[in-house]
């Protein structure tokens, strides 16, 4: 059908900067087969001219990978947050919209301020720290079950869809959000990781922790790397229970 119009629609919500009114503006593009949301954008960013025929500014986004990996480009394509760099044009109905994912502060057009996930990781010590002034040799060997499901949540690219998707983070709620507390069981699970377990079972319980999932369970739905974030949830949530349990034992 795309190939019959031998042209594009999209429509894309802009926004100048941090403060700036967003504002949709519409481009028409000649239709090239296979091509994809950034293949687009980097056609307007070539030829920045709106379906009205006027010069604009090139749309600005950003990306890095370009086979989602990196989570970099993540927007809102036609209401769903996802990779722009995945989503192709011809599966995708026209006029294509394009916005920037709205849980995070917007930079600029469909660039946003990711650093909440950052932030997140940091509070709950989202790795090994292993001294790494000298050789230290092989790492433990993990049991090859064990391998194999931390191996599918080491997947998470920090792309925001999770955060996006999930109805209890927003700029009212400090929920670091379920990827975080999905790398919480990751790290815990790592033979050597394992010795700093605890330090980040208290980061989950403290405030905008664990506490924070209200179960919608959309996360689990929306993950491009189908991480299973609501069994993550879950086990974390057994976890501090056993761990506060075990502290008021022996408090
Ligand atoms: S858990 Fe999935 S949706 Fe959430 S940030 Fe990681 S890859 Fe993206
Ligand atoms: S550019 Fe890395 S996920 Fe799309």
């Amino acid at each position: 059908m795309a190939e019959a119009q031998k042209t594009i629609r999209l429509i894309v919500t802009r926004q100048d900067g941090p403060n700036a009114k967003p504002y949709q503006e519409e481009f028409e593009l000649p239709y090239r087969p296979n091509m994809n949301i950034i293949s687009a954008l980097m056609e307007i960013q070539r030829n920045p001219v709106n379906a009205k025929g006027e010069r604009t500014t090139p749309v600005v986004w950003e990306s890095n990978c370009l086979e989602e990996v990196c989570g970099a480009c993540s927007m809102v394509i036609n209401g769903k947050p996802r990779q722009a760099c995945t989503a192709l044009v011809d599966k995708l109905q026209q006029p294509i919209r394009m916005e920037p994912m709205r849980t995070f502060p917007v930079i600029r057009d469909l660039i946003v301020d990711r650093s909440r996930m950052f932030e997140a990781l940091k509070k709950v010590k989202a790795w090994i720290p292993i001294d790494g002034t000298y050789d230290l040799g092989p790492g433990p060997r993990m049991p090859e079950s064990r391998r194999q499901w931390a191996y599918e949540l080491s997947r998470c690219m920090t792309c925001g869809v999770c955060l996006e998707a999930c109805p209890n983070v927003n700029d009212r709620s400090s929920f670091i959000g379920p990827f975080a507390i999905s790398q919480v069981r990751l790290f815990n699970a790592h033979p050597t990781g394992e010795m700093n377990k605890e330090e980040r079972l208290e980061a989950l319980m403290t405030d905008g922790g664990i506490e924070g999932c209200g179960n919608s369970q959309n996360c689990v739905q929306s993950c491009p790397k189908g991480i299973p974030l609501t069994t993550s949830i879950a086990a974390m949530n057994l976890e501090t229970t056993k761990y506060l349990f075990k502290k008021w034992l022996f408090s």
